[in-house]
């Protein structure tokens, strides 16, 4: 069984992909880690993450792994483990840059379809997961939320890891990444026609994780 979830940066989405894959004891796939992986060898390198052939030289050269880990997935990047150093909003932005470049996203793709398909059950998270990656995919969500409850969402999680953040700052990340997600020309940020669009502006993450298991169950 294949579990696509997409949806914006600040929608939940991870959250309730891994507890849902933690729940049902299924492969959790976060491709989103797969382009801050190459995000951040991008600037390690100095390279342009809007020359696609030097991303593409640079992903020739590059050792990309995900290891289950007890929450979520543990990241290598040639054998080093990147799982902290790719979750800041820098190397987030990058990440954004890079997956506009249609060769990049297409051996993304490949990967991603490869562990997908060689788990027996998977939560795929992602941008294209339900659109591009398995259009076949048994059940699609589309999660979604307001822009202002994204940001709070993050202004939230990162002062209590300790961060002085600035909320103005945080809301402008939120839009230009939705920007830079929902006009790229090769799979944009949308969701599938055959989703089920859950908006959390106004819910609490135990309920749409309740409400999903629900939905996972009725096709399992
Ligand atoms: O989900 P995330 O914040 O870790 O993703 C980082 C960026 O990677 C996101 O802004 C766009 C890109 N991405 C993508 O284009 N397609 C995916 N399936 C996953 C992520």
């Amino acid at each position: 069984m294949i579990i696509a979830i997409d949806g914006p940066a600040g929608s939940g989405k991870s959250t309730i992909a891994k507890m849902l894959a933690k729940e049902l004891k299924f492969t959790y796939i976060d491709t989103g880690a797969m382009y801050r992986a190459v995000a951040l060898k991008v600037k390690l390198s100095g390279v342009s993450p809007q020359d696609e052939e030097a991303v593409l030289n640079l992903m020739e050269k590059t050792e990309i792994k995900l290891l289950p880990a007890e929450w979520g997935v543990k990241v290598l990047l040639d054998g080093k483990d990147v799982s902290q150093l790719i979750r800041t909003e820098e190397i987030g932005k990058i990440a954004s840059l890079i997956a506009r470049l249609p060769q990049v996203r297409k051996k993304l793709v490949k990967l991603q379809r490869e562990l997908g398909t060689a788990s027996k059950n998977a939560v795929i998270e992602g941008r294209d997961t339900g659109t591009v990656i398995f259009p076949d995919a048994d059940l699609k969500i589309f999660m979604t939320a307001s822009p202002e409850k994204r940001a709070q969402r993050r202004y939230r999680e990162l002062s209590e890891k300790g961060f002085t953040v600035d909320y103005e700052s945080i809301l402008k990340e939120i839009r230009e990444r939705d920007r830079l997600d929902e006009t790229r020309k090769d799979s944009p940020l949308k969701p599938a026609p055959d989703s089920i669009v859950i908006d959390t502006t106004d819910k609490n993450l135990q309920d749409v994780f309740l409400s999903v298991l629900k939905l996972v169950r009725e096709r399992l």
